[in-house]
């Protein structure tokens, strides 16, 4: 049964039906030393769903220094296909929105390395990256982008006007999910953008969480999944509304929303189109959001069988890519060590480290193949492609991927 929450909307303050309850959880990218487990962070894991602007959220999000610091373990650009992505995003958006400007503005909100300025950089640009992060902020500067290691707020708006003025290209990914001040970050948006100008920023799908039933993608810095129809309601609050939408691949199915000041541009038919899908899917009523929560269940109870099972018969079992989503996975079904061997990693920060929460230690991914397992966990499925093509030795030695979603399955078997 789903019971109404004393919290309110973080949106517009109605009322929360609570959706799941994960249980404690520790920060999703707070990867950890053996000596600092005694001071591991945790905090309640529960979602929930407003049915007035249908805004799907975490009840309580923890600090945002807590998350995003010197720290931060997430480098863009350790991905080559995600180098692709916002390489030929940038030549998109330079061809179809600003080279009608003369020296446009362009902003970036969660820099993180310069992935996706470094484009901007390069054709001699106007740009300002926003980066709280300052590990990821440094490297940004170290390829001499314009970077800002702030939070995007308000006052940070302020500065900016006065010292850059207007944007004609406000972009996000994968960060405006993050931010819990929703109305604040439209309000600076909204204070921000050129009269011409546009706001784009993708995000993970809720559409394709549902589907797919992803819940790995809810994590404490996924405060919110968003959908067409919540970000409608958000918009028409500041005179903004959504041009043009776009379904993406990128980490498992993300949404790239356009979004200009009302009535300055054509508004595609494809927003109708997939606000209509949406609708067909049930996103703007809660019985889908509590059919995924007994999904969920089913995985978590189908996912320690397997492993069980596996353990059972003196199988090992390893992990692939140490990502953020994988802490709600292993923390919520409870998978310590005793089922799961290591996860090899890429991010030299993580190696030698332990997983949040469950504590599996983390190794280089120089070391996949040299050490023997049966079965090895993709968790970066968003990365399947690339890392099936660089291990495919993995499987011609008989050993065998488990892929995680709709529900744990052995693949290649
Ligand atoms: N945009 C990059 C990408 O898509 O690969 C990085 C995404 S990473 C998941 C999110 C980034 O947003 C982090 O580098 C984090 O430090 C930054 N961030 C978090 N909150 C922010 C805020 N309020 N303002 C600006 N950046 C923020
Ligand atoms: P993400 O799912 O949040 O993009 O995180 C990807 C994680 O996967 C990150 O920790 C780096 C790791 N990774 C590898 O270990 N090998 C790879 O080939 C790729 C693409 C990522």
């Amino acid at each position: 049964m789903n019971s109404f929450l004393n919290y309110n909307c973080s949106c517009c303050n109605n009322n929360l039906v609570l959706i799941n309850n994960f249980g404690k959880m520790p920060l999703a990218n707070a990867f950890i030393d053996k000596k600092l487990f005694h001071k591991e962070h945790f905090f309640d894991l529960k979602t929930a769903f407003c049915e007035k602007c249908k805004l799907f959220q975490l009840v309580d999000q923890p600090k945002k220094e807590l998350m995003f610091n010197d720290q931060y373990p997430f480098y863009s650009s350790l991905s080559e296909g995600m180098k692709l992505h916002f390489t030929n995003l940038y030549k998109n958006i330079f061809k179809n929105h600003l080279s009608q400007f003369d020296d446009p503005l362009s902003l970036e909100i969660g820099c993180n390395d310069g992935i996706f300025l470094e484009n901007f950089k390069i054709n001699n640009l106007r740009h300002i990256g926003i980066e709280p992060s300052s590990n990821v902020a440094n490297i940004a500067k170290n390829k001499s982008i314009n970077v800002l290691n702030k939070f995007f707020n308000n006052e940070l708006t302020n500065y900016i006007i006065k010292n850059y003025g207007e944007a004609h290209l406000i972009y996000a990914a994968n960060v405006i999910c993050h931010i819990k001040d929703i109305n604040s970050l439209f309000s600076s948006v909204e204070k921000l953008l050129h009269k011409k100008g546009k706001f784009i920023f993708e995000d993970p799908y809720l559409g394709d969480v549902i589907k797919n039933n992803q819940f790995d993608q809810i994590y404490d810095e996924h405060v919110y999944l968003f959908s067409i129809i919540s970000i409608e309601n958000i918009c028409k609050r500041y005179n903004l509304e959504i041009v043009d939408c776009e379904k993406l691949l990128t980490h498992g199915g993300s949404m790239r929303y356009h979004i200009a000041r009302t009535g300055e541009y054509l508004v595609s038919e494809k927003v109708s189109k997939i606000k209509d899908e949406e609708i067909q899917l049930g996103l703007d009523k809660k019985d889908i959001y509590l059919k995924f929560d007994e999904n969920c269940k089913k995985f978590k109870n189908n996912f320690v069988n397997l492993l069980r099972d596996l353990s059972d018969k003196n199988q090992s079992v390893v992990g692939y890519a140490a990502t953020s989503k994988s802490t709600t996975i292993l923390n919520y079904c409870n998978i310590s060590s005793e089922y799961l061997n290591c996860i090899f990693d890429s991010t030299e920060d993580k190696q030698g480290k332990f997983s949040p929460g469950m504590h599996i230690p983390i190794r280089s991914d120089a070391d996949f193949t040299k050490i023997k397992s049966n079965y090895c966990i993709l968790f970066a499925y968003n990365h399947k492609k690339e890392i099936l093509e660089k291990e495919h030795k993995y499987s011609i030695n008989g050993s065998k991927w488990i892929e995680l979603f709709p529900l744990p399955k052995i693949i290649n078997d």
